[in-house]
């Protein structure tokens, strides 16, 4: 009888332990990687691993593949699969046959599409120029080697206006997909919760900044002109006359930060505020501070993703910590005429990503590890589905792009 009591109390206590032990991994939020990727968090490491894999398989392969039997390639990390789109078939089977890549043939998978890297490039040259003259509004535009054809992404409430409605029509001939989003909300009286005045003074690459006239950005990075003269990186189109403030998340503004100092809207976005007030600290991290175990994420470098497919990831004050798929390497934004003139911009990056309108300025970057990241540029703005929390672009003004500009600027890393 005792035995029984005593084997009932064990099982009781194994259930309840394996119970508070589910109970507890399930408390654990999944990192931003582990949402992207549908995984659990202890299996990040090994996805980048094959992602970094199918990254550097891809690099040998973009050098081998000619412009007119193959139109681009992408990486599936999930698949393990870099997938290239092939239109001669006979020649893909000499590339597999070469010795640089017959090791790695169990990760290619050659797929037909009709679109030529050569054709799509020329007519989405000749789209670009065309963009370029009559700059609709809220428009992006890029070559989508997944569908192997050019996309042109725009707003549904913008698309009869007169410069978007003349560029439409003259560049249907190039065939290209015409993506619309619903971008406005009527209007939005959602009040965030928001805590009592924190008293850190610490800047992160993704904090808020607010301006004197409640307009909101998020910090880009920490960045340095010469002789040591310290900066908050964020988006040109953030500018505002006066001081801004610190603006953690999920609070009300905290500690004054200082000016802009410069400001650029074209070719690039992209701004610096200066730091004038002693007491606030840049901090050489991205915030994380949903994440259990991870709440700052070291900048070590600014090596940029080479692969559509990757992963690329935002943090920002209203979105926090995000991430999505690289859909395009080269892609253009156009801002349409307004109170800041017409603005066009090159080169940046589309990312598969639902970001919002504070977000902008915030830091883009890839994972290197569950503690490091590698700085990729700053959010410029997105065109979203204001009704689903899914769909959405992001352009990302590159780092690159930032120092061919503006010169002697310095990207502050971790150590
Ligand atoms: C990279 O791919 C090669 C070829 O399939 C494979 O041998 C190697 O184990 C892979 N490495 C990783 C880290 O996945
Ligand atoms: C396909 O590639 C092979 C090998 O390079 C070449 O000889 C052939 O002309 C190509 N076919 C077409 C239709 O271009
Ligand atoms: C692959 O290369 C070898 C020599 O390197 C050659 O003998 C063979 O014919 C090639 N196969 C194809 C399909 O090109
Ligand atoms: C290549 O990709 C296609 C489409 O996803 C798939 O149906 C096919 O099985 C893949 N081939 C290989 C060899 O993995
Ligand atoms: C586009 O916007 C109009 C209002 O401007 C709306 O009536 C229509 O439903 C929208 N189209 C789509 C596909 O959502
Ligand atoms: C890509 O191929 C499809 C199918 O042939 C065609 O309809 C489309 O016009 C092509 N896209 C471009 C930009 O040429």
């Amino acid at each position: 009888m005792k035995s029984t009591y005593i084997l009932i109390n064990v099982l009781m206590f194994i259930f309840t332990l394996s119970n508070y032990l589910t109970v507890h991994s399930q408390d654990v939020p999944k990192e931003p990687l582990a949402k992207l990727w549908n995984i659990e968090n202890d299996e990040i490491p090994k996805y980048l691993s094959i992602e970094k894999n199918l990254s550097m398989v891809d690099g040998i392969l973009k050098l081998l593949l000619d412009d007119d039997n193959f139109g681009g390639t992408f990486i599936d990390v999930i698949q393990n699969m870099i997938f290239i789109n092939t239109l001669n078939f006979t020649k893909a089977e000499q590339i597999k046959n070469r010795t640089e890549i017959r090791q790695y043939t169990n990760l290619l998978n050659f797929t037909r599409a009709p679109n030529s890297t050569a054709i799509l490039n020329s007519r989405f040259q000749d789209i670009t120029n065309f963009a370029k003259s009559y700059i609709p509004k809220y428009c992006m535009g890029y070559i989508n080697s997944k569908i192997n054809n050019i996309v042109i992404a725009s707003c549904n409430e913008t698309r009869n206006e007169n410069s978007n409605a003349a560029f439409i029509n003259v560049i249907r001939m190039y065939y290209p997909i015409f993506t619309y989003y619903n971008c406005f909300e009527p209007s939005n009286n959602e009040i965030p919760s928001l805590k009592s005045y924190d008293t850190e003074d610490q800047i992160l690459a993704g904090d808020g900044i607010r301006d004197y006239y409640g307009g909101i950005c998020s910090v880009g990075f920490w960045a340095r002109l010469q002789p040591n003269k310290n900066f908050i990186a964020t988006a040109g189109h953030c500018d505002s006359s006066r001081s801004y403030y610190l603006l953690p998340w999920n609070s009300l503004p905290t500690a004054s930060i200082g000016p802009m100092q410069d400001y650029y809207l074209e070719p690039i976005d992209f701004g610096l505020i200066y730091i004038e007030n002693k007491d606030v600290q840049p901090v050489p991290s991205v915030r994380n501070a949903d994440s259990a175990q991870y709440k700052e994420l070291f900048i070590k470098d600014i090596i940029p993703v080479s692969s559509n497919g990757a992963h690329l990831c935002l943090s920002g004050v209203e979105s926090h910590v995000k991430c999505g798929y690289v859909v395009a390497l080269n892609g253009f934004t156009s801002s349409g005429t307004n109170f800041r003139g017409k603005n066009f911009r090159e080169n940046i990056f589309v990312v598969n990503l639902h970001s919002l309108s504070g977000d902008s300025g915030g830091p883009i970057f890839s994972y290197k590890n569950l503690m490091q990241v590698s700085l990729n540029g700053i959010l410029t703005g997105g065109l979203d589905n204001f009704n689903d929390n899914i769909n959405g672009i992001i352009g990302v003004i590159t780092i690159s792009s930032i120092l061919n500009v503006v010169k002697n600027l310095e990207v502050v890393t971790a150590p």
